[in-house]
């Protein structure tokens, strides 16, 4: 079974992907990591993010243990891994090169611990219309940038990371933007996904209501 979620940064996603990943034992794939990697790759080696030809090389030679590596740096979590995330993101070949990588999980789909799983969640922004557009579930998972930008601000403090709620929520409606409004694979939800918003719901209740509709489809 693949389930695909998508939706803007800080809508509870990653939460919830890993929630349904561990209750119906299935892999969980974080696509946001992939160009999270290449933007890391290219700030450690002192190359700004918008620079497309060092974006597109680090893309094409990126494979998931390089990923796996780079997602050691402290960055990679930080506002700043998610704004070079989103710049090289938006680069037509960048996406093209990191595609394959993503769709092979769904045929391989592995565990933390290295076990073999019959099924995927993929946690992105187009994965249920552009990665896995076979998916048997799309979900679309929002909230209003407002909520979203708290969310991530007392994530950052809890993790001990320097965080202005005012910058977060400035940066999350520029990210927003910027992944919306790109020509290649744009933030949109398939036409076949079910949205959520999470503005007013807590992570018990959102989750409780997807297993609701996951049941219902198995
Ligand atoms: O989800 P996360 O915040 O880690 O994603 C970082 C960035 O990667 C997003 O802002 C978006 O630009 C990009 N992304 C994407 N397609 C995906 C996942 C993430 O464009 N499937």
């Amino acid at each position: 079974m693949i389930i695909t979620i998508d939706g803007p940064a800080a809508a509870g996603k990653g939460t919830l992907a890993q929630k349904l990943a561990d209750k119906y034992n299935l892999a969980y794939f974080d696509t946001g990591m992939v160009y999270r990697a290449v933007g890391i790759d290219l700030i450690a080696n002192g190359i700004a993010p918008d620079n497309v030809a060092a974006a597109e090389k680090s893309a094409k030679n990126m494979t998931f243990t390089k990923m796996l590596a780079l997602a050691q740096n402290p960055d990679f979590r930080s506002s700043t891994g998610g704004q070079a995330a989103s710049k090289v993101a938006a680069m037509p070949k960048v996406r093209a090169y990191l595609l394959k990588m993503q769709q092979d999980f769904a045929e391989n789909p592995i565990a933390k611990d290295g076990s073999r799983l019959t099924g995927v969640v993929y946690d992105g922004r187009d994965t249920g219309t552009t990665v896995c557009p076979q998916a048997e579930l799309k979900l679309f998972v929002t909230a209003s940038p407002e909520v979203r930008a708290m969310r991530r601000h007392k994530e950052y403090l809890q993790k001990g990371l320097p965080s202005v709620y005012e910058e977060v929520l400035a940066q999350t409606k520029e990210r927003d933007l910027r992944d919306s409004s790109r020509t290649a694979s744009p933030l949109k939800p398939a036409d076949d996904a079910i949205i959520i918003d999470t503005s007013d719901m807590g992570i018990d209740e959102v989750f409780a209501e997807v297993c609701r509709i996951v049941d219902e489809k198995l």
